[in-house]
């Protein structure tokens, strides 16, 4: 399922900010190229195609599924349409790399995973921090002992997008809230690191149309106790660290969601500092994972398996659903 160059043959859902992204990575691979793009409108796949200089455009998701120069597809609608998106692809015979979070919740993902799985096909959410360099390190200092037992756990992605109800991450026809779309990776990172997570609270501020979370803190508790408090905020920008600490120090990394360095501080030594940047916007570390997964017949990446998918969008599901945790204005709380 390779083109004559020995690449997968990708092709595009979506023609938004992601999309873009992601296409100027795959021009810095040599594992794979852009053979179609699908677009809700002729002229915007058009104009994408022309952008990237993709041979083929089609005015219409369904036709990117069904395109046989395609082998695997790239989902980057919005994430409400992730689930069926994904699934139209998976029933026309394709693997489908989908953008983060997988689908709006567990239920979803279990279907998009049975699909995968009895078409024996390749699907993977695109949690591309799993594969930059500087996460990658992190993960084998803490692995070897470096922090000693790890004990603690913070993590936090904010930024301060003026509030419109019309954008992605404010309008809950489009999946709007902080968690699914910001907090999904300081969640990813202490379920990578700690494994199951029980949530022992959530707080949840609201947008003033109160449809949409805005600010989220998670705390949580993995195996043998080890605590994680995550937070995220679109409306506000927050540090963006994530800070581990072990019985014998504590590693930081500067951002969450794209670390470029890592800072390990042991008791009673000089901080050791690791730069380990991404290559090109980073995107495409992942890309060639789904090219590394594909020509190996896998239909999971060993990083980023379904059951990680499955837990993370359990885990949002309960954060949402712990009800009493949600700001309560005056009124209700005095009533
Ligand atoms: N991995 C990352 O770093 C990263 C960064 C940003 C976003 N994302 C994820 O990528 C997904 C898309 O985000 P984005 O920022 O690219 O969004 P965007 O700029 O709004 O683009 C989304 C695209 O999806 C298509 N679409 C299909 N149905 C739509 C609908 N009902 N309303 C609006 N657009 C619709 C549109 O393309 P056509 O009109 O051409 O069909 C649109 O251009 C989200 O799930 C988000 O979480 C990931």
């Amino acid at each position: 399922m390779t083109d004559g160059e020995g690449g997968l043959r990708w092709g595009v859902i979506g023609t938004g900010g992601i999309a873009h992204s992601f296409l100027e990575a795959l021009r810095a691979t040599p594992t794979g190229r852009v053979t179609a793009v699908g677009s809700r409108s002729a002229e915007r796949a058009r104009t994408f195609a022309d952008t990237w200089g993709i041979a083929v455009s089609h005015g219409g998701y369904a036709e990117l599924a069904r395109d046989e120069d395609v082998d695997v597809v790239y989902v980057a609608t919005p994430h409400p349409w992730h689930h069926s998106h994904a699934l139209m692809c998976l029933e026309a015979g394709k693997h489908v790399l989908v953008e983060k979070p997988m689908a709006m919740n567990a239920l979803q993902v279990a279907e998009m995973v049975a699909a995968a799985r009895s078409g024996g096909l390749f699907l993977m959410e695109a949690m591309w921090t799993r594969y930059l360099p500087a996460y990658r390190l992190a993960r084998d200092l803490v692995a070897d002992g470096m922090i000693g037992r790890l004990c603690s756990l913070s993590a936090e992605f904010g930024i301060n997008v003026p509030f419109d109800p019309d954008h992605r991450l404010f309008n809950a026809e489009l999946g709007g809230g902080a968690l699914l779309d910001l907090g999904v990776y300081p969640l990813a990172l202490a379920t990578d690191f700690l494994g199951d997570l029980t949530i022992v609270g959530a707080t949840r501020q609201l947008s003033p149309d109160r449809m949409v979370d805005t600010h989220t803190t998670v705390l949580a508790r993995g195996e043998g106790g080890v605590a994680a408090t995550l937070s995220c905020a679109s409306r506000s920008t927050m540090p963006g660290r994530a800070v581990l600490v072990g019985t014998e120090g504590w590693l930081e990394m500067d951002r969450v969601w794209a670390p470029t360095e890592v800072v390990v501080h042991r008791d009673g030594r000089e901080p050791e500092v690791f730069h380990r940047p991404y290559r090109g916007n980073g995107y495409v570390h992942e890309a060639e994972e789904v090219a590394r997964c594909v020509a190996r017949g896998l239909s999971q990446s060993p990083d980023m398996p379904w059951s990680e998918s499955l837990r993370l969008a359990r885990l949002m599901d309960l954060v949402r659903d712990v009800g009493g945790f949600v700001d309560q204005d005056a009124e209700s709380v005095a009533g």
